[in-house]
């Protein structure tokens, strides 16, 4: 049994499909994950399909144990913003979970923290779970400030949300470098910064509801490297981009025991 089960913290097995695949993939993967996931809970697992092909995942995943999410929603509930998607919409196709602040939103798309934080209330109003993404660059790594970031970026992420929200909200910490490179944080390393992140939502409220809180990992999560991390006292799980793409490559995440 992992630690994670062991601190009474579900693992959490998340797949960021990106903006790859397309319908009859995208169907044929989810099928071939909620087969294998069957009546499993000792772990959660859940799949997030680019906008498009949501409901039709959904529809499939219905009843299953595998929960549907969106990599991304916008902080208005509803109006003229063309070509963005509602927290509300998602919930109506379906969706339990939305990826907010992931490191190629707030790189490629501009995204910062004050939106990021008004995405979550967002989600949160709508009642989606958040997995609210934090993490440093390569430069910012190397320049040693790897915690005033993640703390920066949590803390803004997170501002004004209730102790009761905050135990719907995951963390991920997925370090920039280590994003589609092949170059994983070592398990020393992305400990070291969970145990950080750790401390720093046990000051936005309390250490009670922070070691109730799941912080994933994500960053070339692979099936030759998941048992080292998912061995981490504060890994609770992963984020997995590249190796959520085919079955051979995602299923056998499943065996991280
Ligand atoms: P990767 O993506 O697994 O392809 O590195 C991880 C992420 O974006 O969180």
């Amino acid at each position: 049994m992992s630690l994670a089960f062991r601190s009474g913290r579900r693992p959490i097995l998340a797949g960021n499909w990106k903006m790859n695949l397309e319908r009859k993939s995208a169907l044929g993967l989810a099928a071939a994950v909620r087969e294998r996931v069957g009546e499993r809970d000792d772990v959660e697992v859940a799949l997030f399909p680019p906008f498009v092909y949501l409901d039709e995942v959904a529809r499939l995943l219905s009843g299953a144990k595998v929960k549907v999410g969106a990599q991304n929603c916008c902080d208005e509930a509803s109006g003229a913003f063309t070509g963005e998607i509602s927290a509300a919409m998602l919930v109506d196709v379906g969706c339990d979970w939305v990826i907010l602040g992931h490191s190629e939103r707030r790189h490629l798309y501009g995204e910062g923290d004050a939106l990021v934080g008004a995405k979550v209330k967002a989600a949160l109003v709508a009642g989606l779970k958040p997995i609210v993404c934090v993490g440093e660059t390569l430069a910012e790594r190397e320049g040693k400030s790897t915690e005033q970031v993640v703390s920066r970026q949590l803390s803004a992420a997170l501002a004004g949300v209730s102790r009761l929200d905050l135990a719907r909200l995951v963390v991920a910490y997925d370090p920039v470098g280590a994003i589609g490179t092949g170059k994983t944080a070592t398990p020393d390393q992305a400990g070291e910064v969970h145990r950080y992140l750790r401390g720093v939502l046990g000051g936005l409220h309390d250490m009670e509801v922070a070691k109730s809180m799941r912080i994933l990992y994500g960053g070339s999560v692979k099936p030759d490297n998941v048992r080292d991390l998912m061995q981490v006292a504060d890994i609770d799980g992963c984020l997995v981009g590249g190796a959520s793409l085919k079955s051979e490559s995602f299923l056998p995440l499943l065996e991280f025991r």
